[in-house]
């Protein structure tokens, strides 16, 4: 394999940020240090004046994913190498198994789709249902295919919803495995009441989704996710939180002592919801994702949590559904398919609006975008980490570079781009995943099937480890 010295630039982690080079060869940073000298061969990269950042972990999105009767546009490899262009170099997909469908063959299914992936990828797994064969299957994941991470989507009735059965039972058993559960928090029931409702008040466009799925059908399920976790002494993720409400759900229950961790999306954080009041309903549509966009206000109190640590990671939820597939849902907002892109924009969005704006700072930003995910879900430092012996997947990022996000220079397949026209500064000149230069400013070179599984292994025996809070005495409020 060829090696690569990235010269010149300051290499930023989570923990510090330090001027060196940056010697990749095989696969792996073979060095970093001040002064390097390119072995015979390599390719020499400048990055004077640049950041060089561990690639981007974005630990929720769907490729090729089939779902509401249709199957999202891009699939593993338009999909990672659009990751690839935006610095993103490895994500973690879902397998998603219908209801009653073995699990071990709805893993496979993907394993088997995501082979064209040209970035390394992993793969949570959700439990859509309940069983003793599923119980059993579980275990194989964790121990023998290297799934530590179990995702619940709680809305979603008549389809992949769980009930408090199969969640209670699921999350019991990833604690005896080491495994992360992870909740998508939203009260399948309520959604389901309200579309009713919504509908029959004669509200059939985009306008109605927002208003049947309100913040608070949201908390209700993030807090009894985490109550659930609670009795059972395991810690949880919640994936996409999106409201002021369910974010304060994580924050009480940490305050307490619980380790609760949060995921968030590059579009709730720079979006809101008169998105859905567009006029045009094709418009109107591609915003429709779950959960919605928020009012104004939502976003800063998710920023705020990505700054104070109670929120750790962030995400896109990347499931790209084009505008023939949205029309589904021309006459009836709850049939159009949930789900938008972001997988390219994530990292300078979140530079743009988090570290140009002094919310966050280089590091932080490592932190959110990579680090955290890859030590919730046990990669690191494999992943995440600019540091000798780790996997070469890195972005050299140019803090003064611009970029106008559109849809008509985005890499991935889906026909629309929710940050459009949203001009960035700090976008990556250099995208290196497995010791090869990927995406060379502008030119994007990803190889379908370059991509690895990635094996993430159980947590050990400390996962549940808990203190013992009922012991702890809370003051009460008032003294009567
Ligand atoms: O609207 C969304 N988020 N679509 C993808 C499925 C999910 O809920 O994560
Ligand atoms: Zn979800
Ligand atoms: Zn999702």
């Amino acid at each position: 394999m060829s090696a690569v010295l990235i010269r010149g630039g300051t290499v930023v982690n989570a923990d510090r940020a330090f001027r060196a080079d940056v010697l990749c060869q095989d696969g792996r940073i073979l060095a970093v240090g001040e002064g390097l000298s390119a072995p015979a061969g390599a390719t020499v990269v400048d990055a004077g004046g640049q950041y060089v950042m561990p690639g981007g972990i974005d630990p929720h999105t769907h490729m090729q994913l089939p779902f509401m009767g249709t199957v999202t546009m891009d699939d593993f490899f338009t999909g990672t190498a659009a990751g690839l262009a935006g610095g993103t170099t490895s994500i973690i997909d879902f397998v998603i198994p219908d209801p009653q469908e073995n699990i071990l063959d709805a893993y496979k299914k993907w394993r088997g789709w995501a082979e064209k992936s040209a970035s390394d990828y992993s793969f949570h797994v959700a439990i859509t249902w309940w069983s003793e064969q599923v119980r059993k299957d579980m275990g194989t994941l964790v121990n023998d295919e290297g799934v530590n991470s179990f995702k619940h989507f709680m809305a979603y009735k008549n389809a992949i919803m769980c009930d408090d059965e199969t969640l209670v039972n699921s999350f019991k058993r990833a604690l005896e495995l080491g495994a992360m559960p992870t909740v998508h928090a939203e009260n399948g029931e309520l959604v389901y009441l309200l579309q009713k409702t919504v509908s029959e008040m004669g509200i059939k466009g985009p306008e109605g989704h927002p208003l049947s799925r309100p913040p608070m059908v949201e908390a209700e399920a993030a807090n009894r996710a985490i109550a659930i976790a609670d009795v059972l002494n395991v810690p949880i993720y919640v994936v996409h939180v999106s409201c002021v409400e369910s974010a304060e759900a994580i924050a009480r229950a940490r305050a307490r002592g619980q380790r609760v961790y949060g995921e968030v999306l590059a579009g709730h954080l720079v979006l809101d919801d008169s998105v859905y009041r567009h006029p045009d309903f094709a418009t109107a549509a591609a915003h429709v994702m779950s959960p919605p966009f928020r009012p104004k206000g939502n976003s800063e109190f998710l920023w705020r949590g990505l700054q104070s640590g109670n929120l750790h990671t962030t995400a896109t939820d990347h499931c790209t559904f084009c505008a023939a597939q949205k029309a589904a849902g021309k006459d009836d907002f709850s049939k159009i398919p949930n789900g938008c892109g972001g997988v390219e924009e994530r990292l300078a969005v979140i530079w743009d609006e988090g570290v140009n704006t002094g919310r966050l700072t280089p590091s932080e930003f490592v932190a959110v975008t990579s680090a955290n995910t890859a030590k919730l879900f046990n990669i690191y430092p494999q992943k995440g980490s600019v540091s000798v012996g780790a996997d070469a997947d890195l972005v050299v990022w140019d803090p003064a570079g611009t970029k106008t996000l559109s849809v008509k220079t985005q890499h991935s397949k889906g026909d629309f781009n929710i940050f459009e026209g949203r001009t960035v500064r700090g976008i990556p000149s250099h995208t290196v995943s497995q010791g090869e230069l990927v995406y060379v400013q502008g030119d994007l070179r990803a190889v379908q099937g370059k991509g690895r599984y990635i094996k993430r292994p159980a947590f050990g025996p400390d996962f549940g480890a808990v203190q013992q809070r009922a012991q702890v005495q809370m003051p009460t409020a008032v003294a009567r």
